[in-house]
């Protein structure tokens, strides 16, 4: 993990209108306690894309690369998603959101 968790914790106000890192509770998208190492679309009682549980179903798995990819383009990633969010542009921001997910483990 090479990015900044402190900058990331800025970057991620842009994924606050729809996602909590703090705890397991699920807004209009899924939350993200331990999404590094989870499989695509399996936290329970959350309603995903049918792209989203097929992706997981074919073996994605969030991990830096595959969270990079697709926090650049949800729509090139898995094609089919209903996260509506553009991506974002710069590969720092990328590297530092990730660093502050990855500051949320699963317990
Ligand atoms: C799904 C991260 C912004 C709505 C996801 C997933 C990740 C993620 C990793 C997959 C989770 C899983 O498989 O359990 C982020 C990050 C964001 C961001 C880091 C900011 C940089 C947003 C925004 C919205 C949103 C702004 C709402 C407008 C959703 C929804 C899903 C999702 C609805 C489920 C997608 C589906 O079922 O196809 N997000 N997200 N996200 N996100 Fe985001």
């Amino acid at each position: 993990i090479s990015g900044d968790p402190a900058a990331g914790e800025k970057v991620f106000n842009k994924c606050k209108a729809c996602h909590v890192a703090d705890e397991a509770k699920n807004k209009v998208g899924p939350h993200l306690v331990g999404v590094i190492g989870r499989t695509a679309g399996t936290v329970e009682d959350f309603r995903y894309s049918s792209a989203m549980v097929e992706a997981g179903e074919g073996g994605l798995v969030w991990d830096v690369p595959s969270l990079s990819e697709y926090l650049a383009k949800p729509r090139d990633k898995v094609k089919g998603t209903k996260m509506a969010f553009a991506g974002l542009k710069k590969e720092d921001e990328i590297a530092d959101v990730i660093a502050y997910l990855n500051e949320h483990p699963a317990e």
